[in-house]
């Protein structure tokens, strides 16, 4: 049975290899005062910066820069952004860039006029905005997080080694947001691949809960199906434009919240990774990989149906004379090739975890109660040590 809910996605999509000219569409909706967010400067390398600068000019903009947001925003990044918006009266956040750039104008939007410290308020408090929000739009670059369709923002405490999401109402959600698929060709093949893993993670939370027939469920399989097929074209040829606008459009859709509509969902390989992320400040979507196929062996067993389900389906396992047992582990066996032949990384040694880290990644790791086990603190430590 599909559960009961409310369904609102407040988010402008331009998607197209033209579509960066709609920014002149949106800017007249707001002030004139832009926060021009961006990385360590691949934007400026590629030409997307130039563009962009000219565009605002051309509307009459004043631009404030506020380049600099590591992958994995830290919280000094984000004090500093809101210092910046305060000091600026800041109108629009425009962030240029993958899921760091977009997370950091949402954290930043929330906080622009709030007194409180966002750490203590959003991360460890879990509360909701009681300020106004800043409008934020996304010009996106990588294809991986879906941040630029949703209300989460992940922020990286070092200090406190916690990385910690909060996901947002709808009024947190970037207004528009500017798609061009060929924004993402000058991707470093090691940052597409982990965008890649991240997307088709984000679909696997969301389907490895629940045993009803559920139409999310079907349209998970798709989107699985749909990037895997992509993922291997565009591993061969980066510049395969059809392969990088599935990625793209499926990654929006993988974390826009309508897959998770209706049902319950699981969340726990991104509660270790991002666990793992907060000791080794690695990738993203390499700490999913790393920790997914022992975590996804570990919790067969308690979702049978599910895992075999995917073996068929996803993955064109036979089911011939096979247990079921035996379906669902060939079905991770596909899973597994298919990571490999992908490029993503396979264990944590490899992102800079150690032996010694593994209590500390245990104990920072939150534990969700959405999917097939809920797991002890211990059983989170094994997992890790497969890991390892
Ligand atoms: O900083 P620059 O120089 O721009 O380089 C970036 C960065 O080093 C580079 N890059 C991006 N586009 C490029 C490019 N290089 C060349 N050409 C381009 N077109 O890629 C590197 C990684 O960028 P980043 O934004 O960090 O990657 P991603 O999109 O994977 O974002 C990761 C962050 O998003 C959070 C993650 O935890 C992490 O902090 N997430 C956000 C989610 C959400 N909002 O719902 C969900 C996700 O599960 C995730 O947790
Ligand atoms: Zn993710």
């Amino acid at each position: 049975m599909l559960g009961n809910f409310s369904y609102k996605n407040a988010t402008k999509l331009y998607f197209g290899d033209d579509s960066l000219k709609y920014l002149n569409d949106e800017l007249p909706k707001y002030g004139k005062n832009v926060q021009l967010i961006y990385g360590g400067g691949s934007i400026k390398k590629n030409g997307i910066y130039d563009e962009i600068v000219k565009i605002l000019k051309d509307n009459g903009k004043n631009i404030i820069e506020d380049a600099g947001v590591m992958p994995n925003p830290t919280i000094e990044k984000l004090r500093d952004g809101i210092k910046i918006a305060r000091d600026n009266k800041t109108d629009l956040l425009l962030a240029v860039g993958g899921g760091s750039c977009c997370d950091y104008a949402k954290a930043v939007s929330v906080s622009v006029n709030c007194d409180e410290d966002p750490w203590d308020k959003y991360y460890i408090r879990f509360e909701e905005p009681t300020c106004d929000i800043l409008p934020v739009g996304c010009i996106l670059t990588m294809a991986g997080t879906g941040s630029e369709m949703n209300a989460g923002a992940v922020i990286t405490n070092h200090e406190q080694k916690l990385k910690i999401g909060h996901v947002f109402g709808e009024e947190v959600m970037p207004r528009f947001s500017i798609l061009n698929p060929r924004f993402t060709f000058s991707l470093p093949k090691r940052q597409m691949v982990a965008g890649i893993y991240d997307i088709f993670n984000h679909i696997c939370e969301q389907y490895f809960s629940g045993e009803d027939d559920n139409t999310s469920d079907y349209i998970a399989e798709a989107l699985m199906k749909s990037l895997i097929h992509s993922s291997l074209i565009a591993v061969e040829d980066p510049e395969n434009y059809e392969a990088r606008s599935n990625i793209m459009w499926t990654a929006t859709w993988a974390l826009n919240t309508l897959i998770s509509r209706g049902k319950s969902t699981d969340w726990m390989v991104h509660m270790i990774g991002q666990a793992v992320g907060a000791y080794t400040d690695a990738t993203h979507g390499m700490t999913l990989s790393a920790v997914s196929l022992p975590y996804y062996r570990y919790v067969m067993p308690y979702g049978l149906k599910k895992f075999k389900r995917f073996a068929e389906e996803v993955w064109n396992i036979s089911s011939n004379g096979l247990s079921d047992e035996q379906v669902a582990n060939e079905g991770l066996k596909a899973m597994e090739n298919w990571m490999k032949k992908i490029g993503v990384a396979m264990n944590i040694s490899e992102l800079g975890a150690t032996e010694d880290m593994i209590d500390g990644i245990t104990e920072g790791t939150l534990i969700l109660e959405g999917g097939y086990k809920v797991l002890t603190k211990d059983e989170i430590r094994q997992i890790l040590k497969k890991s390892l």
